[in-house]
């Protein structure tokens, strides 16, 4: 593997279902597997085969079906989740049985009512087991980040003799914070005798809003493989978000010096068919997905966006296949260049004084109304030819050449607007929107 890319193992099938209140059928399992397969992401954890039937016949049918990513399948430490996630993974191009036990003591102790030894020996034996069914076999050591260090280094240690080609640092219960967790990971690089002949991965959680940086903190040190949910679903505040992840290797090249194998570009439509089909909404301000992603509502942002995109966007909306890209939100916080540049954007052609006028109007509608969307827009143009029937600049669809520009232009905007003139008050404005030239 080059050392340069960072591996994403994405667990929206397995970890993001686990989401409270979300449950997915197989349809829509394989539907989401396609996607993700489509994004390049490397490994898709595509269920918990012993988990139920319906679990087992979906990573069965994505194993069948899917052949451009590995398919993985997780089985606690025992021979029977094991037998049951080779029978579903064994379908796929490319297999891979993760295996997990806890290792802190609080869920040693409280949870599986066992004593350390015991919990090793299920490790070793059931990675041992996997192994033999397949060459590819992750372990897991859940709850690491409240483990004791020296018992997480000997059962990884343990389960890489047993056969384990990935080993998974999970942060559980999203306990850990940046540096902490790589000094973690450092340790385990320098405290676990064979760790060179498997790959190091970092599963993390959410629950005190640090499961990006802690997976990022874990690259900086030398981890290549990052377990994401799309959208950064999953158990209780959810996982480290694979769009986050991905972009930040990507929009900092020169501070991670790394690329992943990722097609970013169907970033946005795979974050809403996950949205779409878990029913779990994205927050508008959710880092590179959420709907104010590229949204600029202030008018000094406006302003440098108008200028320069750069001025105030790091990621470029194309490199993420955002349909829409940079939008100007106008409110009252707006000033005149983003009025100007969205009166451009639909077609509207506004001489200097004719802004000034709409600009007010605008204003005073927007501490009413709050956002100003482009039908409100629409009405405030109609509202300002009305009051100034004079006008002769306003461009209009059934005559594009009516501008002010030339004599002849000139004559033809003022015959319409003698024509407009005749109108009775309430008739039907002809104005409508043409594409600027
Ligand atoms: O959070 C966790 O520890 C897990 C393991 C199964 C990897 O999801
Ligand atoms: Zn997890």
């Amino acid at each position: 593997m080059a050392d340069d890319k960072v591996l994403i193992f994405d667990t929206t099938l397995r970890d993001g279902e686990q989401s409270p209140g979300v449950a997915l059928n197989v349809e829509e399992k394989l539907e989401i597997a396609r996607a993700l397969e489509r994004m390049r992401v490397d490994f898709i954890e595509a269920g918990f085969p012993a988990s139920s039937p319906g679990d087992f016949e979906s990573v069965t049918a994505i194993a069948r079906e899917v052949r451009g990513s590995v398919i993985a399948g997780l089985a606690r430490a025992v021979q029977n989740d094991v037998d049951s996630c080779w029978e579903a993974v064994k379908h796929a191009a490319q297999p891979r049985i993760h295996v997990f036990l806890s290792s802190s003591d609080i869920q040693i102790m409280h949870q599986l009512e066992k004593g350390r030894e015991e919990v090793l020996e299920m490790a070793r034996t059931q990675v041992a087991r996997a192994a033999k069914y397949c060459s590819d076999v992750e372990f897991s050591p859940m709850d690491a980040t409240r483990s004791e260090p020296a018992y997480v280094y000997q059962m990884l240690t343990e389960c890489i003799d047993a056969g384990a080609t990935t080993v998974n640092i999970p942060d559980t219960v999203g306990y850990a914070i940046p540096e902490e967790f790589a000094q973690f990971i450092r340790n385990i690089q320098e405290n676990v005798p064979n760790i060179h002949k498997a790959r190091i991965s970092v599963h993390c959680h959410n629950d005190l809003g640090l499961a990006t940086a802690n997976s990022l903190a874990a690259v900086q040190v030398g981890v290549r493989q990052v377990e994401t949910c799309v959208n950064g679903i999953g158990e209780r505040a959810g996982n480290a978000s694979l769009e986050e992840v991905v972009m930040a290797i990507k929009t900092r090249p020169d501070f991670f010096h790394l690329g992943t194998n990722i097609d970013t570009t169907q970033i946005h439509r795979t974050s809403r068919l996950v949205s779409q089909l878990t029913g779990m909404s994205v927050q508008p301000n959710k880092a590179v997905v959420g709907a104010n992603s590229f949204r600029h509502q202030s008018g000094i942002h406006q302003h440098g966006v108008t200028k320069m995109r750069q001025t105030f966007e790091i990621m470029d909306p194309k490199d993420i296949g955002h349909p829409r890209g940079t939008v100007l939100v106008l409110n009252k916080n707006s000033g005149r260049h983003g009025l100007k540049a969205r009166l451009d954007e639909l077609g509207y052609e506004v001489t200097n004084q004719e802004l000034d006028h709409l600009f007010g109007a605008f204003k005073e509608l927007a501490d009413k109304k709050g956002e100003i969307d482009d039908r409100d827009l629409d009405a405030l143009v109609s509202g300002e030819r009305r009051s100034s029937r004079t006008s002769t600049s306003w461009t209009c669809c059934r005559s594009p050449a009516a501008t002010t520009s030339s004599p002849r232009r000139r004559s033809a905007s003022s015959a319409l607007t003698a024509r407009w003139r005749r109108r009775p008050r309430r008739a039907p404005v002809p104005w409508t929107r043409h594409t600027r030239r």
